[in-house]
């Protein structure tokens, strides 16, 4: 079997920065299910936040975040999401990133729910694109091994008897961890150093510790098993689940799923992220229309031409997103319209063009000139604030298994994330990944596992054919979308449950992301009917307020 020190599981900014960092401390390989682009973070337009600008502060960021999290963000994941960010932003700039800059300084745009100007950008709206490009560059030419077109499809897990032997004894030299080219039998024979159940500080972990991954090769079609001390899960989100949404392709939930199956917790999955504006064109794919638009001064009129959101916040057009998408679907929902339209017609013409130019270009492409005439928009599936339970250091409930990015969960953004956070989150939780690594404890066992994770209830027998992807993305939409209630869950669950029953064992890409999207979207929805409230991202209109007693989050595990 191949061994490496680290493997790391997606080829987004997450795993590019990971891997770009953990090839000082070891060898890397980075499995990645498409090309080394082929990622949900190139789409990403707005920016990256982090607290550089004079009026700015790591506190009133933090305050921001919390602010828009709805009570469930977690305060020190927020802290160090605040206080590490121009560490990070310094980094990416080492790195080669071009932020955009404005009289020699690096420029800062407003977005919703940031108390002033301090999102980054480069190239105007395609911040992603060249992070991505940046980082991915930068890998080729390093000596990280990149193996494109294959799917990690399993953890593999040392046997519960042997998980002992993974950590060293007390009195075992200082050296943090074996290496990982010993033999089997040289773990069994290290003493085991697990602590007892009653020890609070290093509870029993509930599977073994990782020692891999199964991944399939899409072009032979071979699976091979790769053995590894360090796996980092960075697979990005599930935003594929939706029928409307600004996610590519690829974007279907694996590491989520590969999680959950391996016994990773799973937190906060009913807090799905819709963005308020995607371009709503027939025949066209949703287009992302960024956040930013509207930090530039950008309108939100309905079809009669009226301007609706002050009516809705104070903040108008600035509210958080959730607050937004909401207001965009009730807004549609009255003049009995499919969108509404954003404005852009009152701002300079060549700071638009300027400062949007892949906005720009995309809509002049399907016919319309955003300089011009007000673009028809609606919300659109866009971010999974859900997923692999962390610590701060990236670390899940099993251990030597590491997740960062979209497919993590902090609890940073709590029930609603702040615009342009998702970017930093990803760079500052890959560098403390890797530091973890470097630093812990040689015995230590990961995150803490939680006391009341509940399992996914029983699969009903399968007496329904296997859905198609269209099929999952129109049940998620239209049951457990923007707005959901007791009966569409309770429906949509059941229809969820008799699918993933109903799946043949997956042999190859398009069917282990069918099955990976089916398991997220019963996390999604079980949790959405278990919170019987209605906070940041997620609202109930059968349960329209929030309650005190929810104040806390729903985690998953298999087997709990
Ligand atoms: C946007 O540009 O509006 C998207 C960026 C983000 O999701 O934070």
């Amino acid at each position: 079997m191949e061994r490496y020190d680290y493997i790391i599981v997606g080829s987004g900014i997450a795993g590019l920065y990971a891997a770009l960092l953990a090839r000082e401390h070891g060898s890397v390989l980075v499995l990645t299910k498409g090309s080394i682009d082929d990622c949900n973070t190139r789409w990403a337009q707005g920016g990256i936040a982090a607290p550089i600008g004079a009026e700015d502060s790591a506190q009133r960021h933090l305050d921001d975040t919390i602010a828009a999290g709805a009570g469930l963000v977690d305060p020190e994941a927020a802290r160090v999401l605040a206080e590490e960010a121009a560490d990070r932003i310094d980094d990416l700039v080492r790195f080669g990133v071009p932020f955009d800059t404005l009289h020699g300084e690096i420029a800062l745009a407003r977005e919703g729910a940031h108390s002033l100007p301090r999102i980054l950008h480069a190239g105007g709206d395609s911040t992603g694109a060249h992070m991505e490009l940046t980082l991915s560059s930068l890998a080729q030419q390093s000596n990280i091994t990149v193996l494109e077109f294959t799917l990690a499809t399993e953890i593999l897990l040392q046997p519960r008897a042997a998980v002992g032997a993974t950590f060293r004894s007390p009195t075992s030299p200082a050296h943090p961890e074996r290496s990982p080219h010993h033999s089997e039998r040289s773990e069994e024979s290290v003493g085991a150093t697990f602590r007892s159940p009653a020890s609070p500080a290093h509870p029993e972990p509930v599977e073994g510790r990782v020692r891999g991954v199964r991944a399939l090769d899409e072009r032979s079609g071979r699976s091979t098993d790769y053995a590894c001390r360090h796996l980092v899960l960075a697979t990005g989100g599930a935003g594929q689940l939706y029928r409307v949404t600004t996610n590519p392709d690829v974007a279907t939930g694996n590491g989520i799923a590969l999680a959950y199956r391996a016994g990773a917790e799973i937190m906060d999955m009913e807090f799905f992220q819709f963005h308020p504006t995607a371009l709503k064109l027939p025949g066209v794919q949703p287009f992302l229309i960024s956040e930013a638009v509207r930090g530039e001064g950008g309108l939100l009129i309905d079809v009669n031409g009226a301007r609706f959101m002050p009516e809705y916040d104070d903040r108008a057009e600035l509210a958080p997103r959730d607050i937004v998408a909401r207001a965009i679907l009730d807004r549609m929902q009255k003049t009995g319209a499919d969108h509404v339209l954003l404005d852009v017609t009152g701002l300079d013409q060549a700071r638009v063009i300027a400062r949007f130019p892949q906005i720009y270009r995309f809509c002049l492409d399907q016919g319309l000139d955003i300089t011009r005439r007000p673009i028809p928009v609606s919300p659109a599936a866009h971010y999974t604030m859900g997923g692999i339970r962390t610590n701060v250091w990236g670390e899940t409930n099993i251990p030597g298994l590491y997740a960062c990015g979209e497919c993590a969960c902090t609890a940073v953004h709590g029930a609603n994330r702040l615009a342009s956070n998702s970017l930093l989150e990803t760079v500052i939780f890959a560098k403390r990944v890797v530091q973890r690594t470097i630093e812990a404890p040689p015995d230590s066992v990961g995150a803490e596992p939680t006391a009341d994770a509940i399992d996914l209830s029983e699969a009903a027998p399968a007496e329904t054919p296997s859905p198609s992807r269209q099929a999952v993305q129109s049940l998620m939409w239209d049951q457990v979308g923007i707005v959901r209630d007791g009966d569409s869950l309770s429906r949509a669950k059941a229809t969820l449950s008799a699918w993933h029953a109903a799946l043949p064992k997956p042999t190859d890409r398009p069917a282990h992301e069918l099955t990976d999207l089916v398991a997220c979207g019963r996390l999604v929805t079980e949790a959405a009917l278990i919170r019987e409230e209605s906070r940041g991202a997620h609202f109930r209109s059968d349960f329209p307020q929030p309650h005190e007693e929810w104040r806390r989050h729903i985690v998953f595990r298999k087997g709990a």
